[in-house]
């Protein structure tokens, strides 16, 4: 039984295809690198493997299930969290209080003991809190518990979203951009916090990111999509080195 796969995914948006025939196979622990300019459907792909598209064609499965079509909730809840392109935080929250969110799906509570706050979700609650504490402190944004999200950092804000979707549980983490707007001094100290969180919480790692140095730094494996085609497979040398990959790059329209 293989961990994660994803076998002949396609995406048709109208008359675009978006993504055409994408396959990938992850192993736990895997730190995958998913790659490829502007619009090549990198996106898309996460879009798919999260519930949030439903592909036009191909299958996905997740430690032996088929998880083609089912609702984001249940895979994020199966073990697949992800992170957004565009931070997609609660501003006026604090950053205790987003982090809780991610515990919500793991609640046992029904809705209406949580809209009367009965007990047990009372009791949930604040198990919740704790926990959600304790994460911070794991993720080094403890000092900033009781701040509101939107106030902090950039470079934190990017790490307080991955931290709530650390709460969720997942085996496998996809990152969308991690470090996009960051600057270098940010993006050395994601890598490393990329690096901590695969082996503290011994996640599977699928990101997708236009910093090449930070991507060839960190992946042991990489994928290329290009107009929605994978266009090579392989280890960072291997990619670095393809005539193809240099061709998508160098060929992308000015501004693009
Ligand atoms: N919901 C949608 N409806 C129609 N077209 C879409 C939709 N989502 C994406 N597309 C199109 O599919 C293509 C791939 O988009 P996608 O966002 O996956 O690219 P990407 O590789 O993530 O690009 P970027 O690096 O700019 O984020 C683009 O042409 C985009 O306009
Ligand atoms: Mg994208």
């Amino acid at each position: 039984m293989s961990f994660f796969k994803v076998e002949h995914l396609t995406m048709k948006f109208g008359g675009l295809v978006a993504v055409s025939d994408f396959s990938l196979t992850a192993k736990e622990g895997d730190l995958i690198g998913l790659i490829g300019p502007n619009g090549a459907g990198k996106t898309t792909a996460f879009n798919m493997i999260t519930g949030r598209l439903l592909p036009t064609e191909g299958k996905i499965y997740f430690r032996g299930k088929d998880i083609t079509g089912t609702q984001s909730h249940i895979i994020n809840a199966g073990g697949i969290a992800r992170t957004f392109q565009n931070i997609r935080l609660f501003n006026d929250l604090t950053v205790l209080e987003n982090a809780m969110i991610g515990y919500h799906g793991r609640l046992r509570s029904s809705f209406w003991e949580a809209i009367f706050r009965l007990p047990r979700y009372k009791s949930e609650e604040k198990k919740m809190r704790s926990m959600a504490r304790e994460l911070l402190a794991e993720v080094q944004l403890d000092n900033v518990a009781n701040e509101k999200a939107g106030t902090l950092a950039y470079g934190q804000q990017r790490k307080l979203e991955i931290a709530r979707a650390l709460a969720t549980n997942p085996r496998l983490l996809l990152l969308d951009e991690p470090v996009a707007g960051m600057n270098p001094r940010e993006t050395g100290n994601m890598m490393d916090f990329i690096n901590s969180i695969r082996e503290a919480y011994a996640l599977a790692i699928i990101l997708i990111e236009h910093d090449m140095r930070f991507v060839m730094g960190l992946c042991e494996h990489l994928i290329v999509l290009d107009h929605g085609v994978t266009i090579a497979t392989g280890n960072p040398a291997e990619i670095q080195n393809n005539p193809q990959v240099i061709e998508a790059y160098l060929g992308e329209p000015e501004g693009a």
